[in-house]
């Protein structure tokens, strides 16, 4: 019989809960994002993060049981996201999830966020060939995996300063645009495509598969500094998107060559045919067409998820933890969470 798991992934601003029935099959994958509580402070606010977490985890848990159709004792282990994130909001998933697991009887099983990114595409896709290179895009990681196997990888690339979905989040926050960005950056991206501004791709010609998006993010605010577009004096001078997406365009164009090309020579150097991209900032319409443009002209396999996987959903989370429970990979009460990746 098919194992089936509850997962739980509280790491940042969005609750979410899933329940899985074997590998592939998500029975509820229910997701509640913050950003309306957080927009007036223009950032999250991690203690109101914990908060909200804790206000509907549990609703959350109930709604996913009943879309399923069974009860807590059709559970047969439970995931959770133990790292990396905000600490107090990891801790609120950490604990619904041990305590499940103890009244439950069942294992418990920490899983690295960043890891499962990547499984929204064996949701999606099946299972994926290995060895596969993995370019997970989020808010708070921009990261190259060569993945020898499930569990058995190697960081091969990572940012050095901000990641790519916070750049674009910071500059459409420079331009006047709320939490989250991307969605805006990408619509214009679509929209205004022939245009292109000459903005900087950071360490696209270096010697190694790291990424860095803080200059960007500088040269971006350098420009409407000195652009005759915007008045200092008053922000909202220039709101009319027919002067502002041409720039956001132009911008994102920057973001997407340096993760393509990098991405693809990353997986060239490292006798890769196999990619998969996931993330939240895969969710963009125009970094998929891209990618899937350069896979069809080099015949590399390209693994995308849909965009209701690529941002954060807690089914990516059970996914990677059903095959660990299949592995007998499980952890104990003595689960611990941590901010940081380790
Ligand atoms: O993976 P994710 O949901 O959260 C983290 O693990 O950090 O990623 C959040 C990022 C944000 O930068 C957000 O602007 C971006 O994903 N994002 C998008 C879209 N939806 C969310 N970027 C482009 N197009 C979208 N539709
Ligand atoms: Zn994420």
């Amino acid at each position: 019989m098919l194992a089936t798991g509850l997962g739980i992934d509280t790491t940042f601003d969005d609750t979410s809960v899933s329940i899985l029935r074997g590998k592939h099959e998500i029975l509820a994958n229910l997701t509640l994002s913050q950003y309306k509580d957080h927009e007036e402070f223009g950032g999250v606010v991690p203690e109101r993060a914990s908060r909200k977490h804790l206000e509907v985890i549990h609703l959350l848990i109930d709604e996913a049981l009943k879309k399923a159709d069974i009860n807590f004792t059709g559970i047969d282990y439970i995931a959770v996201s133990n790292y990396p994130g905000l600490l107090g909001s990891l801790l609120v998933g950490l604990t619904v999830a041990k305590s499940l697991a103890y009244s439950l009887g069942c294992p418990i099983i920490g899983i690295n966020h960043v890891e499962a990114h990547p499984y929204a595409n064996v949701l999606e896709h099946g299972e994926m060939n290995f060895p596969i290179l993995h370019l997970v895009v989020a808010g708070g990681h921009t990261l190259l995996m060569n993945a020898r196997d499930h569990f058995d990888y190697e960081i091969i690339g990572s940012t050095v300063d901000d990641a790519a979905g916070e750049c674009v989040d910071k500059v459409a926050k420079l331009f006047g645009f709320p939490m989250p960005g991307g969605p805006i950056v990408d619509k214009a991206a679509i929209e205004y495509s022939g245009y292109d501004y000459d903005f900087p791709r950071p360490l696209l010609n270096k010697n190694n598969h790291n990424f860095s998006f803080s200059g960007l993010k500088t040269a971006m605010m350098r420009f409407k500094e000195n652009s005759m577009l915007f008045d200092s004096s008053d922000p909202k001078k220039t709101d009319k998107i027919d002067e502002i997406g041409p720039i956001l365009a132009s911008f994102f164009k920057s973001v997407t060559d340096v993760l393509i090309k990098k991405t693809f020579k990353a997986a060239e150097e490292h006798g890769l045919s196999n990619i998969s991209v996931s993330g939240g900032l895969a969710a963009s319409r125009k970094l998929r067409k891209e990618f899937e443009e350069e896979s069809s002209r080099r015949a590399v396999k390209l693994y995308y998820p849909k965009s209701s996987l690529c941002t954060d959903n807690a089914a990516m989370v059970t996914c990677l933890a059903a095959h660990r429970f299949e592995a007998g990979l499980v952890d104990d009460l003595s689960l611990d969470a941590f901010p940081n990746l380790q």
